[in-house]
């Protein structure tokens, strides 16, 4: 399944061995390999990569390295504070800590760059990469442009591997430097991230099995997250709920469907904490096991509201009815006088029942702010604090900003949370929500 790395240099099974560690991955280890040449022969003195998190930089480069036993340092742009760090792991990863120990107290770069030079010169190319490379625009201004022809500095074989999230044009000094050569690693499809999530079974399990769950797992999770990090948590976190029916000997392997209906509901559950993660891993399985064990399917929505203001949870109410009843029963509900309303205008037939199928439907902030000022009615709202928890409640992916290009003063949202959820955030502040939703008269 794994493609093949060829380069003259390096050795067969080694190579064939990277490469079955990078699956999907083999164009860019390809052109990093011809990049980099035979081992003896000068690399380009600096590459810059790029690409989305979680995107397989580090692991590319870590494969590489540690399988065809490159000499190279590796540092994190994060750790390495200051540039006396910076120097002092490269010369110990390179020569040792005697030679990393004759660095002053605090080396400049001329000190850094004789004494490398007082060493023995390469055999072979020198690496060194730099994880989250954006961090070094902060750093001191002459280290970039210096760090990106090192090469000709140290009169060396040595090459700068950068790494980050963000493009090269951002990095560039206005003064101009020495361009690194630029390689993109575009996210992975669909296709992908099964092909590699599938790779992670269980030897227990047969392949198509794993794979089967795989696929089920992305069916759910695809359309809110393609971060293969928290894909491959998500995986392992439900791997387990996903065999139960197996071991309890009720279904056999074969009876996908059988297994897909057990799965599924609670995967849907799961995503409501895809980005939140108000719960850790383990705290999400013993939630899990707390409810089996008292057998109260409570749902993970009743553990949310605990990290939500109180004011917000008004908020993310009022953002509800909103979102589900038809502005023109507003009167109606929150007007405390409102007059006569006939009961055969306020009830239209088709209109009734239909809004929770029809799912979420844009509102003004202006709508929000008056819903909410009357369902927190006399508890005292402070006005300051509101936008700022509005968009709070955007951040936590509970609202969903719609916005139109051409309506840049009057945004609307819509409300993203389910029915469940917001009944219980609802009970946690005793606020009857079902009296207030048109549907549910
Ligand atoms: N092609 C792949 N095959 C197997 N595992 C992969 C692949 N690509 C990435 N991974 C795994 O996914 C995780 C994230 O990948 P990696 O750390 O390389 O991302 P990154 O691009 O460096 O992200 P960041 O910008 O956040 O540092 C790692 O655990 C890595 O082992
Ligand atoms: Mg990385």
């Amino acid at each position: 399944m794994a493609g093949l790395l060829e380069h003259p240099g390096y050795d067969e099974e080694r190579l064939k061995r990277a490469a079955e560690q990078l699956p999907c991955r083999e164009v860019q280890a390809g052109m990093l390999l011809s990049l980099m040449g035979e081992p003896h022969q000068y690399c380009y003195p600096s590459i810059f990569i790029y690409g989305h998190r979680a995107s397989g930089k580090s692991h590319v480069i870590n494969v590489l390295m540690k399988e065809l036993e490159l000499p190279h340092a590796t540092l994190s742009c994060v750790e390495c504070v200051s540039v006396a760090l910076l120097f002092e792991q490269v010369l110990r990863s390179f020569f040792g800590c005697d030679v990393a120990s004759l660095l002053p107290r605090s080396p400049s770069l001329t000190d850094f760059v004789r004494i490398y030079r007082q060493q023995s010169p390469a055999r072979q190319t020198r690496y060194i990469v730099m994880e989250k490379a954006e961090l070094l625009r902060d750093a001191d201004a002459n280290l970039l442009p210096a760090l990106l022809r090192l090469q000709e500095l140290v009169e060396d074989n040595v090459t700068v591997i950068l790494l980050s999230e963000i493009v090269w044009d951002t990095f560039r000094p206005n003064t101009g430097c020495f361009e690194p050569l630029l390689l993109h690693f575009p996210d992975y499809s669909k296709v992908e991230l099964q092909q590699i999530l599938s790779q992670d079974r269980h030897p227990s399990f047969s392949a198509e099995l794993y794979s089967f769950y795989v696929s089920v797992l992305l069916g759910v999770f695809y359309s809110v997250c393609r971060d293969l990090r928290e894909l491959r948590h998500l995986a392992a976190l439900n791997f387990s709920k996903f065999c139960e029916p197996l071991a309890e000997g009720k279904v056999k392997e074969t009876d996908t469907h059988k297994l897909w209906k057990n799965i599924e509901p609670h995967l849907k559950k799961a995503m409501q904490t895809v980005y939140l993660r108000e719960v850790s891993s383990l705290q999400w399985e013993q939630m899990q096991q707390m409810e089996e064990e008292t057998g109260a399917l409570k749902g993970l929505s009743a553990h949310t509201h605990v990290e939500l203001p109180f004011y917000s949870k008004f908020l993310l109410i009022a953002a509800y009815l909103a979102s589900y009843n038809p502005a023109r029963t507003d009167k109606r509900f929150f007007l405390k006088h409102h007059g006569k309303i006939k009961k055969t205008n306020f009830l239209k037939k088709n209109e009734k029942t239909t809004n929770h199928l029809l799912g979420p439907k844009p509102f003004p902030l202006d709508r929000l702010l008056a819903i909410f000022y009357s369902v927190v009615d006399g508890r005292v709202a402070p006005t300051a604090s509101i936008f700022s928890q509005i968009s709070s409640l955007v951040t936590l992916q509970l609202l969903a900003q719609v916005s139109h290009d051409d309506q840049l003063d009057s945004p609307k949202y819509k409300c993203a949370v389910s029915l469940e959820f917001i009944c219980n955030i609802s009970r946690t502040v005793n606020f009857d929500i079902m009296k207030y939703l048109y549907d549910f008269l």
